[in-house]
């Protein structure tokens, strides 16, 4: 048997995983990092840390599975993405803690380049919006705020990169500077339709062309671990950030199939082909993970926060000892009873895009029970994804693209049953929930595979996905539509515009 390291670098934890070839995860370690809050809306996360807590887990996980480093065949890369780091071509030494993509701190920016009329030619160029959850203005405000780093970053002594970028320098003893496509294209200085870096771009974000790592495919050989790190010389040859892993790794690699990971936050992406999609609906095109010339697409809806919202009840309201307690709660009472809950903490993203809009509870009663807020925190996850389905499938309907069937869905709280159901019910389509809910770091295991020449091509990846559990849609459409008015109604009271 062939085994592979999947390191999963995401926004609460580092987590490293050993896969069988045959797609059985035979062990994982994980470690939870530090958040920081300098300031309301900064979020930031310690480099080192990062490595520190990746490179031990690997090292656990390689252990626990009763292996040796040299029995490891290839490392796959995951990660959190644009999270940006700037740090020093020769010490290795970031700069500044990592800003993460949470952080809404280069907003100002942001709208700047909105007044000035940028966004038509921004968007036309990345598929993202202009917005400061993305890379560019990140990077741009590190390399104004830290004294001395723009002279420095032109005398190209500084090194840019996503979080992968920052795995791979210091696993590969400092030699490899590199990114992927996935990682490139949410950046918003990546041109997708060419595949390279986009010199209007840079000059836009004014971000010099010398700190830039090198793109590669998902899937192809970036170099090797440098032995000091784990002990033997591994090949990385896969690559992607988390939400187009966990695409990959859910084996949806042909068009009109998508999938939803429920995490920090959530993400749903539906596979395009290779052609690059357009949105007229609030969602943004962005490179999904491939192998070889033949670039390949995907739509996706992200919500800032997901799971995060069953962490406020526990640490923001005290409301839950543990997150797990979150479904007995909400299962206490038969639904809601009216109360909505939008978890705009940090503004809204997919489908409506308003940076400035902040949490609200709306129709609270004096029957409401922390019951009811905590199934109205549950709903807030299914409605905002069912949001974004909705508007994808206003896309997809609008350029004649093939209709979805299924959802698939993974990421911690696709455990929860009562969130599932509601999913499906909301969304009048079967959600189904594979064997393995480890999809973002299979999917790293699959494209180091891949890209390693262990799997012949995507049909044999697409034959180790195994389904669970199918969750039949329950509720009558014209039930599903009161409520999604509700909620709409709801978001609205929490928009700025
Ligand atoms: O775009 C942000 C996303 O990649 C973060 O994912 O799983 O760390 O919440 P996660």
């Amino acid at each position: 048997m062939t085994f592979i390291l999947a390191l999963d670098q995401g926004t609460s934890s580092s987590r490293s995983l050993v896969v069988a070839a045959d797609g059985r995860i035979l062990a994982k370690a994980q470690q939870e990092t530090q958040q920081y809050y300098p300031r309301t809306d900064w979020v930031e996360h310690d480099p080192q840390e990062i490595l520190d807590t990746q490179f031990r887990t690997a090292r656990q996980a390689i252990e626990q599975a009763g292996l040796r480093p040299q029995d490891i065949h290839a490392i796959g890369i995951t990660n959190q993405r644009e999270t940006t780091v700037l740090w020093d071509r020769k010490t290795g030494q970031a700069l500044h803690k990592a800003i993460v993509w949470q952080d809404r701190r280069a907003e100002d920016f942001c709208a700047q380049l909105r007044e000035q009329g940028h966004e038509a030619t921004i968007t036309s160029k990345t598929g993202l919006p202009i917005d400061a959850y993305f890379s560019a203005s990140k990077l741009r405000w590190l390399l104004d705020s830290i004294p001395g780093a723009r002279e420095q970053a032109q005398r190209g002594e500084l090194a840019f990169g996503t979080i992968d970028s920052w795995l791979i320098w210091h696993l590969s003893g400092g030699k490899i500077h590199a990114t992927d496509v996935t990682n490139a294209s949410r950046t918003l200085l990546y041109n997708i339709h060419s595949q390279q870096w986009d010199e209007e771009l840079l000059t836009l974000f004014n971000i010099p062309a010398s700190v830039l790592p090198q793109v590669q495919s998902s899937a192809s050989e970036f170099g090797c671990c440098s032995p000091e790190i784990l002990g033997s010389p591994i090949p990385i040859c896969g690559v992607a950030g988390d939400q187009q892993s966990a695409l990959f790794g859910q084996a949806c690699t042909k068009p009109g199939m998508a999938k939803n990971t429920y995490g920090t936050g959530c993400f749903l992406l539906m596979h395009c082909g290779s052609h690059v999609p357009q949105s007229h609906n609030g969602l943004i095109a962005t490179s999904a993970a491939h192998h070889g010339d033949t670039p390949a697409y995907a739509l996706e809806g992200s919500v800032f926060i997901g799971g995060a919202v069953v962490q406020w009840l526990r640490d923001g309201l005290g409301a839950l000892e543990h997150s797990a307690q979150v479904e007995e709660l909400a299962r206490s009472v038969p639904d809601a009873q009216g109360v909505r809950l939008v978890p705009a903490f940090t503004g809204l993203g997919a489908p409506y895009w308003d940076a400035q809009a902040r949490g609200t509870i709306t129709g609270l009663t004096r029957a409401s029970t922390m019951a009811h807020i905590a199934r109205a925190a549950l709903d807030s996850i299914a409605y905002q994804s069912a949001a974004v389905l909705q508007a994808m499938n206003r896309d997809v309907q609008a350029n004649g693209g093939p209709t979805l069937h299924e959802l698939r869905v993974d990421g911690g709280a696709c455990a929860n049953n009562l969130l599932m159901q509601f999913q499906a019910d909301l969304l009048g389509l079967p959600v189904v929930r594979p064997v393995t809910i480890e999809t973002t770091a299979l999917g790293a295991a699959y494209l180091a595979g891949l890209g390693s020449g262990l799997y012949s091509g995507l049909p044999e990846i697409a034959a180790l996905w195994q389904c669970d559990r199918v969750f039949e849609p329950a509720m009558s459409r014209d039930e599903a539509q009161t409520l999604m008015l509700s909620w709409e109604q709801a978001v609205r009271q929490a928009r700025t515009y």
